[in-house]
Order: structure tokens, then C-alpha cells, then sequence
């Protein structure tokens, strides 16, 4: 069996295309033009990169964006104060604080100080908690880019047995969530899981979120499992790589996502949709 690649980057501008449709009706019709404002602090180059990618997909989109760049020597309380002037900007529909942040500044207090109904990144306890209830609400963006990927290739996922190997909370905890409200079977695997390859094998869907190149070869998966790759790993030679050993792999699953143009692609898109989503106040329905 050679697998059928799921070309995230296609997929991405296919949905890309309908949204750039979606936001120049919404500025003609309702005078609407979404908004995504950006903070990044300190400079962090992967950080950067990634934040320069935001702002070229919301261009091309034709939504707005703009970017807060603070030293990595800025306080807490600074930053707090930046989010909150945000939060009470009509103009501003969406406010994401690119991660990670330096140690002197805590995570979840910056997390929580975004207003729920602006937290396009879907990372506020609020929307964590809405996610697990089953409502509608702003996901995390890599997981729900890897939900829309499956269902892209119709892969079903009702009754099937999915293997989350992973548990951030950006990726691993939300995407099992998520294939759980798509009623998957979900076993979470991560560092200190006893026997890996025993869990892995048995799964029908695998997602790698692991964030060491090339780990998961062909012995952790059984024939035809459909394998989601979200790892980013740099290699020596400045090159990109997944957790998952493609080349190999390719010859036992029946659906595989490469790196580059895999899942990346696909987690700029949902924050865009959210975005949108952000602007149109659906959140809040
Ligand atoms: N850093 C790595 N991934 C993400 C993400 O999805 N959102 C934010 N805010 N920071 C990140």
C-alpha cells in the first residue's frame, strides 16, 4: 500500500480561496473588515517566522492585521495592560500573544486575560471548556486544521480508535478532545507511556505531536492507519522534518500528511477562519 498524501498546503489555499470570498463580502456588505492583532515578544526566530507567516496568509486574505512587537525585558504587567487595551478595542476582533513567552511572564495569565470572544488562538479556559461540553466555540488551530484535514479525505473517524501521541496543550490535549466529539475512541500517549509501539499499533488514526524527526517508523503503525504528522523539527542541515519517518511510513499507511506543507499551512488557515468568526461575533451565539 502506498499512502494517499494529504497535501495541507492545497488544502489550505483551497479554503483560503472561499474565505478571501467570505471577508470582501463582509467588507462590502456590512463594512466589516476582520481585524487580527499579533503581539510577539522578545525574538525568538522560529517565533518570527511564524508570525510573519500569520501576517502574509491574513493579507492574502484580505483580512487586516498588525503586529506588537515588545522587548523580551517587557513585565508582565505591561504586557496585561497591552491585552486589555486590546480586548476594549471595537476594532480589534481578534488578539493572539505568539508562544512561548519569556519565563519571567506567566503563560496563564496572559491566556486568561484575553477576552474569551477575541481568543482566536482558543486557548482561554473558557473556550477549553466550551470545546469539552461540545459546543461551538474557537478551537486551537492545529487541532482543528487536523480535523478538517481528515474530513477533507472523508477519513472516519466515528468508532475509530485514535492514538494522540502528545499532551500540550496547544495540540496533543485538544486535538484528542476534538476527535472525541467526533466520536472517536482516544488514547493519549506521551513521555512516560510504557510500551508506545503496543498503543500505536493498535490505532486507526495517529497523531505525532512528539517534536523529535523521524521517530514514529513503520513498526508503530498498522497497515493502513491514516498517520497525522505535526511535528516541525529543524534539521542540521536547515532542512524540515516531521516526527514521522515519511518515506517509510508512506508504504504501511493509508493516509499520510507530509512536512513542509502538512498540518503548518492548515494551522494558519483556522486561525484566519476564527478570525473571521471573531469579526462576525459568532462566539457569542
Ligand atoms: N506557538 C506555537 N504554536 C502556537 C499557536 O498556535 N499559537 C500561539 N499563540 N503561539 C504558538
Amino acid at each position: 500500500m502506498t499512502a494517499t498524501i494529504i497535501n495541507g498546503k492545497e488544502l489550505a489555499h483551497e479554503i483560503r480561496g472561499s474565505m478571501k470570498e467570505e471577508v470582501s463580502q463582509l467588507i462590502m456588505n456590512e463594512g466589516l473588515t476582520p481585524h487580527l492583532t499579533v503581539i510577539i515578544v522578545g525574538d525568538n526566530p522560529a517565533s518570527k517566522s511564524y508570525v510573519r507567516g500569520k501576517q502574509k496568509a491574513s493579507d492574502e486574505t484580505g483580512i487586516s492585521s498588525d503586529v506588537i512587537e515588545l522587548p523580551s525585558s517587557v513585565t508582565e504587567e505591561k504586557l496585561l495592560q497591552m491585552i486589555q487595551e486590546l480586548n476594549n478595542d471595537h476594532e480589534v476582533h481578534g488578539i493572539l500573544v505568539q508562544l512561548p513567552l519569556p519565563d519571567h511572564i506567566r503563560e496563564e495569565n496572559v491566556i486568561v486575560t484575553i477576552d474569551p470572544d477575541k481568543d482566536v488562538d482558543g486557548f482561554h479556559p473558557i473556550n477549553i471548556g466550551r470545546m469539552m461540553t461540545g459546543e461551538d466555540t474557537f478551537f486551537p488551530c492545529t487541532p482543528y486544521g487536523i480535523i478538517t484535514m481528515l474530513k477533507s479525505k472523508d477519513i472516519q473517524i466515528e468508532g475509530k480508535h485514535a492514538v494522540v501521541i502528545g499532551r500540550s496543550n496547544i495540540v496533543g490535549k485538544p486535538v484528542g478532545q476534538l476527535l472525541l466529539n467526533e466520536n472517536a475512541t482516544v488514547t493519549y500517549c506521551h513521555s512516560r507511556t510504557e510500551n508506545l509501539k503496543e498503543h500505536t499499533t493498535r490505532a486507526d488514526i495517529v497523531i505525532a505531536a512528539i517534536g523529535k524527526p523521524n521517530v514514529i517508523t513503520t513498526d508503530y503503525v498498522k497497515q493502513g492507519a491514516a498517520v497525522i504528522d505535526v511535528g516541525i523539527n529543524r534539521l542540521e542541515d536547515g532542512s524540515l522534518t516531521g516526527d514521522v519517518d515519511f518515506d517509510t511510513v508512506k508504504q504501511k499507511a493509508s493516509y499520510l500528511t507530509p512536512v513542509p506543507k502538512g498540518v503548518g499551512p492548515m494551522t494558519i488557515t483556522m486561525l484566519l477562519k476564527n478570525t473571521i468568526k471573531a469579526a462576525k461575533g459568532l462566539s457569542k451565539q
